[in-house]
């Protein structure tokens, strides 16, 4: 085992690229091996800015945030999927307005779960555990979720650039409905997915997702609309902008920071997402 492998966890294959330290790649970090590297550059090379979704997800993600602790008021977060620590991670936005907020982060890859709970334990109102989103009955009656989250209360639950990961054949509406019954009236879900826009548009993520293949990652799903729209049952959703009656868009267009100077390009647009209440 090489020096960049001698902390790796021993059930970890690091001949084979993870979903999670790809990402971590893609946004800058640290925590990623030469076979992650090699699959983002690969996915670069037959689609210019492929990698450059992972920021606009992650811009979006704090976006999110900071309206769910500002306007929304949420003081519970339950982070599925959360991935490495990186910049600014939920706990982080949450409590520069509010330092009561309780989160909870899940994730099943061991790496991302080591170095979660190394950095990120570190405070009581802050836990990361191992666990299978595709799994609510396992996640929500985890002893760590109920002991950290109250479900009397609203909460806030991410999807954020998770179940495009997830394969076709689970039943992701289901799962999702699952998640939402669970949430008591006023919780929020923050959802964002990869998409395929179809046709000629959707051809450069269909490279992308050949390219993750032929570097042993299955797990890069760009779905059409209608499909993402299944993830967000009865849910009201937030109008993605001041003059917009959408609530699914792509993220880009959800309530940017500020104005846009230059044209991002066609695959950075192909990653949708939503916020949505329950009523
Ligand atoms: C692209 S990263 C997104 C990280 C973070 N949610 C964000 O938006 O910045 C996807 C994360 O989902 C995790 N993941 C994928 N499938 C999972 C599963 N079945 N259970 C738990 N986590 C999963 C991966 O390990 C990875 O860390």
């Amino acid at each position: 085992m090489s020096d960049e492998h001698s902390w790796v966890p021993p059930q970890v294959d690091v001949n084979v690229p993870s979903v999670a330290r790809c990402y971590d790649f893609a946004l800058g970090g640290k925590d990623n091996f030469e076979v992650d590297r090699a699959a983002v550059a690969a996915a670069d090379a037959v689609a210019p800015e492929a990698s450059a979704l992972a920021k606009v997800n992650r811009s979006w993600h704090i976006r999110a945030t900071r309206f769910l602790a500002e306007q929304a008021g949420i003081t519970q977060y339950l982070d599925l999927g959360a991935g490495l620590p990186t910049a600014e991670n939920t706990h982080e936005v949450v409590r520069r307005l509010n330092d009561e907020a309780h989160v909870v982060y899940v994730d099943n890859d061991p790496v991302a779960a080591a170095h979660g709970r190394a950095l990120l334990d570190d405070h009581y109102l802050t836990r990361y555990i191992e666990g299978d989103l595709t799994k609510p009955e396992q996640i929500l009656n985890n002893p760590v979720v109920l002991g950290h989250l109250d479900f009397t209360r609203p909460i806030a639950l991410y999807q954020s650039a998770t179940l495009h990961h997830q394969p076709d054949d689970l039943d992701l509406p289901g799962i999702m409905r699952h998640y939402v019954d669970a949430l008591p009236s006023g919780s929020y879900v923050a959802l964002s997915h990869f998409w395929d826009p179809g046709g000629e548009a959707g051809a450069p993520v269909r490279r992308i997702r050949e390219s993750m293949l032929a570097h042993g990652l299955d797990a890069d799903h760009f779905r059409s609309r209608e499909q993402i729209e299944q993830l967000l049952p009865g849910l009201e959703l937030v109008p993605a902008g001041p003059d917009s009656t959408e609530g699914l868009v792509p993220l880009l267009d959800w309530w940017p920071d500020g104005p846009r100077v230059g044209d991002p390009g066609p695959v950075q647009r192909c990653v949708l997402g939503a916020v949505g209440r329950k009523p």
